[in-house]
């Protein structure tokens, strides 16, 4: 799938947006939090197509297309399989969609881990192909010299510790990381460590809140929560999380809207119209010319 269309402005539908907002940066999202004090929380969502960005983008300072979209859009089992190229496409749409927050594209599983030189090739093609400001790539220590690497090479990063879903196979499952010392431990250790190499932000996910505390406490750096604490620098969710588009969501998840319930009566609403013949009616039907 090619992802170098630019986005089409001449019809509303594409672009809804009446003044195009200036575009945040990374910088800016850094200095958000100066001698650890970060005065307004940074609001971050994810975003995985154009139309979705577009609405999103001016309440947001962050749109993350997370790997996430191997679950939510393609139905995937876990993030584990997405590709590159999944998220070149949907990063890409999601830069189209967008005019004010700054665009942080998932490193996916596989694309970064093997070596520094793979992950700046990776990471490369993921900002030319989308014209995202940023990557996002899991896991702690281990990845600070990537960390490093990338960002001394252009590359922004934000890190990602605590329940890292890329290594669920090697974490067993979903559940909250921190609960005895030696994962708490490990869990500050590996976001000073991708904070001293240069994080420009590090997402905290399905950690105990006081170890989210103490991260946040402990890095220069905005720290943005996930199932962690209101204390975090930041907020994410998944999107149609937060809207009710599923049943099942985890805990930490609060969701806003029933997105599901709406559509479900609104499709039923559609077939009822269609079996009784009541759709189309005469407002959306062409009649000849006299
Ligand atoms: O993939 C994703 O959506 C994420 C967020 C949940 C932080 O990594």
């Amino acid at each position: 799938m090619s992802t170098t269309f630019q986005l089409e402005t001449t019809t509303s539908r594409a672009n809804p947006t009446p003044r195009p907002m200036k575009r945040l940066t990374v910088p800016k999202i850094r200095t958000r939090k100066t001698d650890g004090v970060t005065g307004e929380p940074l609001v971050m969502l994810t975003a995985y197509t154009a139309r979705q960005a577009q609405l999103l983008d001016q309440h947001c300072d962050i749109l993350l297309v997370g790997d996430s979209l191997g679950q939510v859009i393609y139905g995937l089992p876990s993030t584990v399989p997405v590709t590159l190229e999944m998220m070149a496409a949907h990063g890409a749409a999601v830069v189209r969609g967008s005019y004010h927050a700054v665009v942080v594209v998932d490193m996916p599983f596989g694309s970064y881990e093997a070596s520094k030189e793979q992950a700046f090739e990776s990471a490369s093609y993921l900002v030319k192909q989308t014209g995202a400001a940023a990557v996002k790539l899991e896991g702690g220590a281990p990845m600070a010299e990537t960390v490093a690497f990338l960002n001394q090479r252009g590359i922004p990063v934000m890190g990602h510790v605590g329940l890292t879903p890329q290594a669920v196979n090697v974490l067993g499952g979903y559940a909250a990381r921190g609960r005895t010392d030696a994962e708490a431990e490990t869990i500050v250790g590996d976001a000073k460590a991708l904070d001293d190499a240069g994080a420009f932000a590090i997402v905290i996910e399905g950690v105990v809140e006081p170890i989210a505390i103490e991260v946040t406490r402990s890095v220069a750096c905005p720290t943005i929560g996930i199932g962690a604490s209101s204390q975090c620098d930041g907020q994410v969710l998944v999107t149609e999380d937060m809207l009710g588009m599923f049943e099942r969501v985890p805990k930490f998840v609060k969701k806003y809207e029933d997105i599901a319930g709406i559509i479900g009566n609104t499709v039923a609403s559609y077939a009822e119209e269609v079996r009784n013949r009541s759709f189309p009616s005469a407002d959306q039907t062409y009649q000849p010319k006299d």
